[in-house]
């Protein structure tokens, strides 16, 4: 039996809002980063950096990028998380060349603080994030923006995708009807953006498969597991936000995207059952695995947004996390 979302929703936050949590400050730690790499994997990063243009001089390139490690490195990937996490300063940075394996070596050490994973929106598949401060309201915003005019996108594509399967005309129209509380949804953060000064960036995406099996694990993940918890914060967003604005705007957008995850269900259980029993399983596992991984990871999630959105802090961010995935299995 398919989950009711809207109960299930309505349980957590009213869990979640009379515990009353308090809002956790940013924290920072030290990061080490030392890794190797063939001269194709430092082309793709420099060419998707926009720090090298196809047939430019790879030497060049590499110069320019050893140079400016801070700029290029924004970000790096973090084991102990799994996410990516803003660098706020970098202590050193060594990149060595060694022209005879054609490989070059990076040694960088810093301290980061913001996580660079926003569960907001639905991404089509293949959508690439800019790398955004997530602690700041007006960059936050951009992103945001960004990721509710991108899931536009992935719902027009997901009801092509429904329609070439032969899927009921209900899911279709369902993924219609979203993608144009999603055109409201995009229009009402960007103002919000627009007026902490921060537009929204262009949107980038690099080519992925979409049989059905890929869309299902992306349904699964992105929709199952993060427009769930998107809709979750969006009705914790409209009662604690810090502005009159921010709660009026989540308000509007709360049961929309309650909606958008109960349809993420209902075509998980569609898509799902058109899979061989192989790749039902793997499926299956990875849906577990990401409700695991956001209990787990809830806590950082939060940490790392604005305060302006009057988030629960770490105890409340894993309480709320743990709270959804135990109704969801049930
Ligand atoms: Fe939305
Ligand atoms: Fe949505």
């Amino acid at each position: 039996m398919m989950p009711d979302l809207r109960l299930i929703l309505s349980l957590s936050l009213l869990e979640g809002l009379t515990a009353c949590y308090g809002c956790g400050p940013t924290e920072t730690r030290d990061f080490t980063l030392e890794e190797t790499f063939s001269r194709g994997e430092m082309e793709g990063i420099l060419e998707e950096e926009a720090r090298m243009t196809q047939g430019e001089d790879y030497m060049d390139a590499l110069s320019y990028a050893s140079n400016h490690c801070r700029e290029l490195c924004g970000w790096v990937w973090d084991a102990q998380t799994d996410t990516g996490m803003e660098v706020s300063e970098m202590v050193s940075c060594q990149a060595t060349v060694d022209l005879e394996a054609d490989t070059i070596h990076v040694a960088c050490r810093g301290e980061v603080s913001t996580i660079q994973d926003c569960k907001e929106g639905r991404r089509p598949l293949g959508h690439v994030d800019p790398p955004t401060d997530l602690s700041r309201l007006g960059p936050y915003l951009a992103l945001c923006a960004q990721l509710e005019a991108v899931s536009v996108t992935a719902f027009q594509e997901l009801a092509q995708q429904l329609v070439a399967w032969g899927a009921p005309s209900a899911l279709i129209q369902r993924c219609l009807e979203a993608a144009e509380d999603e055109e409201r949804h995009a229009a009402a953060i960007s103002t919000l953006a627009l007026a902490e000064g921060c537009p929204p960036q262009r949107p980038q995406r690099r080519p992925a498969p979409c049989n059905l099996y890929a869309v299902a694990l992306h349904n699964a993940v992105e929709g199952c597991v993060g427009e769930t918890w998107a809709a979750l914060l969006a009705g914790w967003k409209a009662h604690n936000a810090r502005t009159p604005e921010l709660r009026a705007a989540y308000a509007r957008i709360a049961p929309e995207e309650a909606a958008h995850a109960q349809l993420a269900w209902d075509l998980h259980a569609w898509l799902r059952a058109r899979l061989p029993e192989p790749q039902r399983h793997e499926l299956d596992e990875a849906l577990a695995a990401e409700l695991r991984s956001l209990v787990q990871r809830a806590p950082a999630l939060l940490r790392a947004l604005p305060a302006a959105l009057g988030l629960p802090d770490a105890v409340g961010a894993e309480a709320l996390a743990r709270g959804l995935v135990s109704r969801l299995a049930a």
